[in-house]
């Protein structure tokens, strides 16, 4: 499939979600740069997506130049990584980009249960994400209920919803418009950024549904208009 639009930076690409992300939007013939801390990795990374999706485009890059491929930037770290990633990008990321950020805040990221959450100052991961951006960047909130694993297996079918939580309904909207690239994938507008703490709380709720049912379950939220699902 050829490739077309801008490129899907995703930070922390080699990572379990940022991959498995990264393969479905190559196969929905997006071009997709992989960022890592480690050129080499990002370099691995996209190798190994590229024998999976072999039509497409994908690029592995520092993180700091990946970031800077593409008007919408992927962040798929740990949270314990968050601040740091952020720090590392403040040079990279330029005002009018949007940043996708997909952080959870377990209490894993502190040796604590996958189960359980941390409380974070700002509200949210992506509202500590928002404060530390450059002037001009704008955080959406999304992706935090999909299964990585599902993702990553190219033929499991994918059929649940993407809440978005973000401050500007144009922004939402366009990165709503990348989600449902991915088959499978409708997005929802959650509301404003502040939502995050509540969506960014589905995580560890999850973890626990699919431990006892030994699934990847996800999110659907019922009733909403067919067609006209995301309000402007
Ligand atoms: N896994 C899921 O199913 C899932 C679903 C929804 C949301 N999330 C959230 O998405 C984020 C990423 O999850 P994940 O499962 O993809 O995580 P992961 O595989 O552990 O890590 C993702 C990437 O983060 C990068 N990273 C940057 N700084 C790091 C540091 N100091 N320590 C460790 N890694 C670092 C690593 O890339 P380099 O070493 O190459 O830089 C790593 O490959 C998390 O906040 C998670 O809660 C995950």
């Amino acid at each position: 499939m050829a490739t077309g639009g801008e490129a899907i930076p995703i930070i922390g690409g080699t990572g379990a979600l940022g991959y498995g992300l990264a393969l479905r939007w190559a196969r929905a013939g997006r071009a997709v740069v992989i960022g890592s801390r480690s050129a080499e990795r990002a370099a691995e990374a996209a190798r190994r997506l590229s024998e999976l999706a072999p039509d497409s485009e994908i690029e592995g890059l520092a993180n700091h130049d990946a970031a800077k491929q593409g008007p919408i930037v992927l962040l798929t770290v740990p949270f314990r990584a968050q601040s740091e990633n952020l720090n590392n990008l403040r040079e990279a990321l330029e005002p009018g980009q949007l940043l996708v950020d997909c952080t959870v805040p377990l209490a894993a990221a502190v040796s604590g249960k996958a189960t359980r959450s941390l409380g974070v100052w700002q509200g949210s991961a992506a509202q500590q994400a928002q404060e530390m951006v450059p002037d001009g960047v704008t955080v959406i909130a999304a992706l935090h209920t999909i299964s990585a694993p599902t993702l990553a297996d190219g033929g499991a079918k994918l059929d649940e919803d993407v809440l978005l939580c973000g401050d500007r309904k144009a922004d939402k909207a366009r990165v709503a418009r990348l989600v449902e690239e991915i088959a499978g994938l409708r997005a929802v507008n959650a509301g404003p950024l502040e939502m995050a703490r509540i969506v960014e709380q589905l995580t560890p709720m999850l973890i626990s549904i699919n431990a006892r049912y030994k699934a990847h379950a996800g999110i659907r939220i019922q009733g909403l208009p067919a067609a006209d699902h995301w309000p402007t």
